[in-house]
């Protein structure tokens, strides 16, 4: 992960930087830093285990310079500390370097340089290459042909900007499995790891390959391939926003993206119901209905919040096209050589469209002549971009940590995914246009629950403070609850650090039931489906164990059952998961600020994890 910006130009380097460093700061948050060329040609490094906005705030005076290179990291080599924050430099200070990626043979490279007399700084992979670069200038390269030099000793992946003070006015930038974007300004030029970055001055973007290197000057850019081939890459429009870095009147960005789920459904639903022939209509999808009919199974693979989606997603499915379906933790799957059958569809999740353990399972998939879509929020992304065709949320972009809006607009684009292949399929057209029915009033159903936040707050803050007090909860659901309950227990454990389990409700008799007691509280996914009655056994066989429960269903459960309960509004029942979620997402947040944690960017995480 790691966040990379660069600029060369007329503006003073610093601000540029600095502004989207703050704009990549979901990338990784634990420090950043910035390093800028001055015109005469000195080097000038600023540092610090810092969020962006305090490393701005402590910038030094008369720190000018017309190119330079910036940092946002998520440490992989070396805890988070001011040494081993980015950028980089070699000893005598000529070079300076900013990274994301991991070199596997750092070990083996620093070594080598230590036996020249190298002395490290820091614990980092990166600060090897600022002495391998730095040996090449000195032996006489240029700044592209000592980075080149460099490059071909190193295994691993990389996204990197590389400065020299012999060359003041160039940055030399080479991605490999971490992605880079080139901006392209008039007589200015930005380099990031998120065109975000730098959407505020320029549109015009070439999306950097792996194994590509470009040179990069305020005039322009020249790429080339691993053999040091010109590439001649022309510019492309990018079709996004700016985004804005406020909250809008909330006091966090999760707190806003968790308000702003129904105008987010909204336009993940927008232009694609079909009441006339009850379905949807995808045109992203590239795929045929006799094309389609030839599917048999459908897998789906993604990680954290998007793997937790594909599980309801594999559901919807299964429900309404009556197609096998399964989701899978893309991470894993790569590493399982699996078979890949011609009548398997495959479908990549993911908010950011850059999570590097999707993208490597999608390349999978295709170099063996898979079939894959995408359900991703971010536009022209390259996961988006890998894929054969898909769906894009149209959620807006996402900037907390946690995934809210993304989570339930992708649960929401595989409902009309699954209500299209079901009416190619055997879903009728009178079950289809119920479902359509239920999808559109899918926003005004997520106002309802919202409404209800002071409450829910009220019982975080009791659930957290006073009930947990093991540290720990558990999450129980059943079949179309139990992955409602996966990704509530993940929301809580990734925000507010309270330890939380999600079981079936039905496996807590075979195990889990021993932990509970009146200090592990249990939260109860019930929708008032077949299974109902079988969830009530359950909640009394906790309460006969004195745990407490808080239940989310669709109407007020026994108080003797459940001390407390949240109500939701009813839906299509295979819509169930969309609607449960939203107040488990608000139970997390209130949990988390009670304990007064940084919901934005909870510890040790990051929102788009670029690195195995
Ligand atoms: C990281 C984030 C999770 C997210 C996952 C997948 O682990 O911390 O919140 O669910 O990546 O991200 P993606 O962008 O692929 O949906």
């Amino acid at each position: 992960m790691c966040g990379i910006v660069a600029y060369v130009g007329p503006q003073d380097a610093a601000p540029v930087l600095l502004e989207g460093l703050q704009r990549l700061e979901y990338r990784g948050y634990d420090s950043a830093g910035v390093a800028v060329v001055t015109r005469s040609g000195a080097l000038k490094v600023h540092k610090a285990k810092l969020r962006v906005a305090e490393l701005a705030a402590s910038l030094p005076a008369r720190f000018k310079g017309t190119s330079g290179i910036g940092h946002t990291r998520w440490a992989t080599h070396g805890e988070p500390n001011d040494v081993n924050a980015h950028p980089h430099t070699d000893t005598a200070e000529r070079i300076a370097v900013v990274h994301n990626g991991v070199i596997e043979n750092a070990d083996e490279l620093r070594a080598a340089l230590a036996a020249d007399g190298v002395e490290f700084r820091s614990q980092t992979d990166t600060e090897v290459l600022a002495h391998l670069v730095a040996q090449y200038a000195e032996r006489g390269a240029g700044l592209e042909e000592a980075v080149r030099s460099t490059l071909r000793r190193v295994v691993g992946t990389y996204g990197i900007a590389v400065v020299d003070v012999s060359e003041p006015g160039v940055v030399v930038v080479a991605r490999n499995g971490s992605p880079l974007v080139l901006g392209v300004g008039e007589k200015e030029m930005f380099v990031a790891s998120d065109v975000t970055a730098f959407v505020a001055y320029t549109r015009q973007v070439v999306h950097l390959e792996d194994g590509e290197l470009a040179v990069v000057r305020a005039s322009g850019y020249r790429t080339f391939n691993e053999e040091a081939r010109a590439t001649h890459r022309t510019p492309s429009e990018v079709d996004m926003e700016v985004v804005e870095f406020d909250t809008a009147g909330h006091a966090h960005f999760l707190a806003k993206e968790i308000h702003e789920q129904p105008d987010a459904v909204e336009r993940t639903l927008r232009g694609r119901l079909d009441r006339r022939f009850a379905t949807a209509h995808l045109g992203g999808l590239n795929l045929g209905a006799r094309e389609l009919r030839e599917v048999r199974r459908i897998k789906i693979l993604g990680c954290g919040s998007a793997y937790y989606a594909g599980e309801i997603g594999a559901q919807l499915i299964e429900d309404l096209a009556r197609m096998p379906a399964s989701s899978e933790p893309a991470s894993e799957f790569r590493y399982r050589n699996p078979v890949i059958e011609s009548d398997t569809l495959y479908i990549a999740v993911s908010q950011s469209g850059e999570t590097y353990d999707t993208l490597a399972a999608v390349k999978e998939v295709k170099r063996k002549g898979g079939r894959v879509l995408g359900v991703v929020n971010s536009v022209g992304s390259a996961i988006a971009r890998e894929c054969d065709g898909g769906v894009y949320l149209h959620a807006g972009p996402e900037v907390s940590v946690a995934s809210t809006k993304a989570f339930t607009s992708t649960i929401v684009a595989f409902a009309l995914l699954a209500l299209h292949f079901g009416r190619i399929q055997d879903l009728s057209p009178a079950a289809g246009g119920r479902l359509v029915e239920a999808l559109d009033a899918l926003p005004g159903q997520i106002r309802e629950i919202l409404a209800q936040e002071e409450r829910i707050a009220a019982l975080a803050a009791e659930y957290a403070s006073e009930h947990a007090k093991s540290g720990s909860m558990m999450f129980i659901g059943r079949v179309r609850g139990f992955p409602v309950a996966r990704e509530a227990a993940q929301k809580l454990k990734e925000i507010s650090y309270i330890h939380a389990e999600a079981y079936p409700a039905s496996e807590l008799k075979h195990g889990p039931l021993a932990l509970i007691g009146p200090e592990l509280p249990t939260v109860a996914v019930v929708p008032d489906d077949e299974l109902f009655d079988k969830n009530l056994t359950t909640l009394g066989e906790i309460r006969t164990r004195a745990g407490r429960v808080l239940a989310v269903a669709h109407r007020e459960i026994d108080p003797a059952l459940a001390e407390h309960t949240v109500v939701v509004p009813k839906s299509e029942p295979v819509l169930d998961a969309v609607l449960l979620n939203i107040p488990l997402q608000l139970f997390a947040y209130h949990a988390a600020l009670a304990l007064g944690r940084d919901v934005d960017r909870p510890r040790n995480l990051a929102k788009s994890v670029t690195v195995e």
